[in-house]
């Protein structure tokens, strides 16, 4: 093929490669191959059709040359796609010169199950419940069937209330975990769609699943087990085989399945799992398998909530890693003796064992963030999380392998001990060494986008601890933490985080996920809960500035770094309906007034500059000045969303109320001398940030700010909500110099600090922990948190100097803005965007700044240096030199 032509390559749909089960008419998307500089593509054919063959006279759908330089978000635009469809396309592309390419290599995607009608089947379960404290064994359920003729192709459609892990003829279905996720179950329920083709053969068959309680019977938080939605999980599977004479076998959870007890003997997210592999059924989702002594099942309708794919991508296994060093043993070999393994990062996951002993042996695994100075777990601040896995071996002489199935732990250190009546004297063959644990990294499979690296060792390390915090809290949805009794939706801590989140992962399906949780959540009256998914019980405070805001911030980020127009029609009504919250809530244009009835908010949640006592929430900057500075700011999305979406008259109504509320800011927290009422970081950078000042007044506000900082001797006081504006509003206003000074800052409070003293990933407070000293604050304490870590969204765009357009979003077109500072001499950044992949790199000798860019075919960038020169790029490699004083 010839180089000089344009091509579409690594073709997706809805974000994803050759995707099953959509749910609804899809999305396009395609990478340019063409390394010719300048390179651009002028126009796209997509065509579609029901075989690869039938491409050539498309029969599904043809767009037709479309002049255009769209590489994504491209709508399907057919006839109504139905259940089960399974739909080929391609496409062509012209480029700059109008001068067609090859057509691609064909991709392809198929609906799932789109009407309730298609399901045929049951939830099916075992009758066993747990109590508030302990789970009941998990079941695991079995069908056999037997298939008279040799099998084209199959898909399992399959769910539960609860978790499961399903398996047919002994092969587990899927790589993925915790499915089908969380969501709030009284109002939607998330299915999957496998190929199975593999599974299946002519002859007997065994479909079989375990399940596990998960969100839905399991504890949420720190309530307690049931509390919530279920008391018992079941399962919802349709498996449809087609057969080579193009017959079609239906098998469905029915009440012919039967169920019988496992290995699992109880488990559950928070507090972990209990396996006793003695217990296990040898061959059980196998035809090997007798199952006559097995119960009938539990049988249930499907309830009335929406059943639909999630846009999502699963949690996975995403990476394994070893202990650092060997074990090391503490006790006195008798039955208190215990292993403690070091895996040199904090994460979220399960810990392997592979080990070899005698039956009935227990091993207890226990996990902590930290260790006491004895070496030995300090998990003070899991609070009422048990956070502990037992594992009883059956006595394999060739050695025994666990992975737990249905829980998930944040830490670093486990512990290994023995439970039971054995100790290594009794049971010399148990050895525990290097080689019998790995810690499984977990987290939500949203594919890595973003890298940073420098010259400066302590900010490469905050990079990889932002990147950790995020794929640690990343579990199904954005959560605070992965340790302690919580493990929530926060939505404060997300809506801060989001526009990083987007710099580190493609995030767009796993927040448009999200966004329906939270529109699902909404009350009434428009008010957002703190948490999501939310259940009634789970928490009953809503409304709060900074937090519920999410309800705007959060699609709106992932539009900007996206371009995706369908999270944000999606989100409208609950972004609206949010906002009349507020008007109805606000007197005068000013929120969370001294009369307001609702929850007055969480403030600037952990700033270090209130007035002392134990309540994170009372900080220097009044919550009434917050909620309206963020009601401002909510109304400034809202209308640039409703501009993108084309709703005109909406985008004026808001922006004039925005005027109002602004006026109103004005009124009440600025003095007639241009001064702040908030005598805080984080009330300046509010102001500056949501350009709530006229623009006479900012320069002085600005010099104010820097005092602030000064006087603390340039360390920042900020907590969750004024933390992620510091080095941005600076380096907006010309003080690029402190932001600088700020992030690399490395005694307390600053971002260095608990790097400095070893720090794997964010952590909640300033200063959660001194190996001297231990945990802070035990009641609220997590080493894993990473609403701090929403300062890398600013370390990629201006030290790495990627940055997207606001006004030309999706990085159609970028902004390449480096801007060196002391302490740094060399940064590079690279950035994977839905255009193709972004790499800079720059370098300061002495004063000379040297720059070099490489742009993927399709994008248009403008180049900034610090001589203050400005150069309009294209696709290619571009190096610039330039002295850095001028
Ligand atoms: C969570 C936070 C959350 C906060 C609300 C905490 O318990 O861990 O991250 O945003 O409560 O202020």
């Amino acid at each position: 093929m010839s180089p000089s032509l344009t091509r579409a390559i690594h073709l997706r749909t809805e974000y994803q490669v050759q995707p099953l089960g959509l749910g609804a008419p899809p999305r396009f998307f395609w990478l340019i191959d063409d390394a010719r500089p300048g390179a651009r593509q002028s126009a796209y054919r997509v065509r579609a059709a029901a075989s690869v063959e039938q491409l050539q006279s498309p029969d599904v759908w043809g767009s037709g040359r479309v002049e255009s330089d769209a590489q994504a978000q491209i709508e399907f635009a057919g006839k109504p796609l139905v259940s089960r469809q399974r739909v080929w396309w391609d496409v062509q592309l012209w480029d700059a010169a109008g001068v067609a390419g090859p057509v691609s290599e064909p991709s392809s995607f198929e609906m799932g199950l789109l009407d309730r009608a298609d399901w045929q089947g049951q939830f099916v379960g075992s009758p066993l419940e747990g109590t508030g404290q302990v789970g009941a064994p998990s079941p695991l359920l079995r069908k056999a069937f037997e298939l008279k003729s040799p099998v084209a192709s199959a898909r399992l459609y399959v769910t539960a209330l609860g978790l499961y892990e399903a398996s047919i003829n002994g092969r587990r279905v899927g790589s993925d975990v915790f499915r089908p996720g969380w969501t709030d179950y009284d109002k939607r329920l998330n299915y999957q769609t496998y190929d199975v083709t593999a599974h299946v053969n002519q002859g007997r068959n065994v479909i079989g699943a375990m399940l596990g309680d998960g969100w839905y019977c399991g504890r949420i938080g720190a309530l307690d087990r049931a509390a919530c939605w279920g008391k018992r999980p079941s399962f919802l599977a349709q498996l449809e085989i087609t057969m080579v004479d193009g017959s079609v076998v239906r098998v469905v959870t029915d009440d012919s399945w039967r169920w019988h007890n496992g290995p699992v003997l109880n488990s559950d997210l928070i507090h972990g799992e209990e396996y006793d592999a003695r217990l296990q059924v040898a061959g059980w989702d196998t035809a090997a398998c007798d199952d006559r002594d097995w119960h009938a099942v539990v049988v249930q309708p499907i309830p009335a909530v929406i059943l639909e794919p999630s846009p999502a991508p699963p949690v996975r296994a995403l990476s394994e890693i070893k202990p650092v060093t060997d074990p090391r043993k503490i006790g006195d070999g008798s039955m208190r003796e215990a292993y403690v393994y070091d895996f040199g990062q904090n994460l979220t996951g399960v810990l392997r064992l592979r080990v070899r002993g005698a039956a009935g042996c227990t091993l207890v695994i226990r996990h902590a963030e930290v260790l006491k100075p004895d070496g030995t777990l300090d998990t003070s601040n899991l609070r009422s999380a048990r956070v502990i896995d037992h594992y009883t071996l059956r006595g394999d002489p060739d050695g025994e392998t666990y992975t737990p199935h249905f829980t998930f732990h944040g830490f670093r250190y486990a512990q290994i001990s023995f439970g039971g009546m054995w100790s290594s004297t009794a049971e010399p063959k148990l050895v525990l060494d290097r080689d019998s644990a790995t810690a499984v990294v977990l987290a939500t499979d949203t594919p890595d986008t973003g890298s940073f690296d420098c010259d400066h060792a302590l900010l490469n390390q905050l990079y990889s601890n932002i990147r950790w915090g995020m794929r640690g809290n990343f579990i199904e949805v954005p959560t605070d933490c992965p340790q302690r009794d919580e493990r929530l939706g926060w939505t404060g801590d997300t809506q801060v985080f989001a526009s990083t989140a987007a710099v580190n992962a493609e995030v767009a399906g796993f927040y448009t996920k999200w966004m329906r949780d939270l529109a699902d959540a909404q009350c009434d009256n428009g008010a957002v809960p703190a948490v999501i998914p939310k259940h009634a019980k789970v928490w009953d405070w809503e409304g709060e500035a900074g937090w519920s805001d999410a309800t705007v911030v959060v699609p709106w980020a992932t539009y900007q770094a996206y371009g995706d127009l369908r999270v944000l029609t999606e989100s409208y009504p609950a972004m609206k309906r949010w906002i009349s919250y507020l008007t109805d809530t606000a007197r005068e244009g000013i929120r969370v007034h001294a009369e307001h009835k609702g929850h007055q908010g969480f403030g600037d949640w952990l700033a270090l500059d209130g007035p002392g006592g134990s309540d994170p929430a009372r900080t220097a900057t009044p919550k009434t000045f917050i909620a309206t500075a963020h009601y401002a700011e909510a109304l400034r999305i809202i209308a640039n969303v409703a501009t993108a979406l084309g709703h005109t008259s909406d985008a004026k109504t808001y922006a004039d109320q925005r005027e109002t509320v602004v006026a109103a800011f004005n009124r009440a927290f600025v003095t007639p001398d241009g001064k702040l009422t908030a005598p805080s970081q984080t009330g300046h950078l509010l102001a500056l940030a949501f350009d709530l000042l006229p623009e006479s007044k900012r320069p002085a506000v600005v010099d104010q700010l820097v005092q602030l900082i000064q006087e603390r001797d340039w360390h920042l006081t900020t907590g969750f909500l004024g933390t992620p504006l510091l080095c941005s509003v600076l380096a907006r206003f010309g003080r690029a110099d402190v932001a600088y000074r700020l992030v690399l800052q490395e005694t307390y409070p600053s971002w260095l600090y608990p790097v400095t003293l070893g720090a794997t990933t964010m952590w909640e407070r300033w200063n959660s922990w001194h190996p001297k000293t231990g945990f802070v604050d035990i009641s609220m304490n997590s080493l894993n948190h990473y609403a701090y870590g929403a300062v890398g969204k600013w370390i990629h765009a201006s030290i790495g100097g990627i940055d997207f357009d606001p006004a030309d979003p999706a990085y159609r077109r970028v902004l390449v803005r480096p801007i060196p500072g002391k302490g740094i001499n060399r940064a590079s950044a690279s950035l994977q965007t839905l255009r193709g992949r972004i790499v800079t790199s720059w370098q300061l000798h002495d004063s000379t700044f040297n720059l070099v860019v490489h742009l993927p075919a399709n994008m248009t960038g403008m180049v900034s240096l610090p001589d203050g020169t400005e150069h309009t790029v294209h696709a290619g490699k571009h190096e610039f030199t330039c002295d850095s004083d001028t």
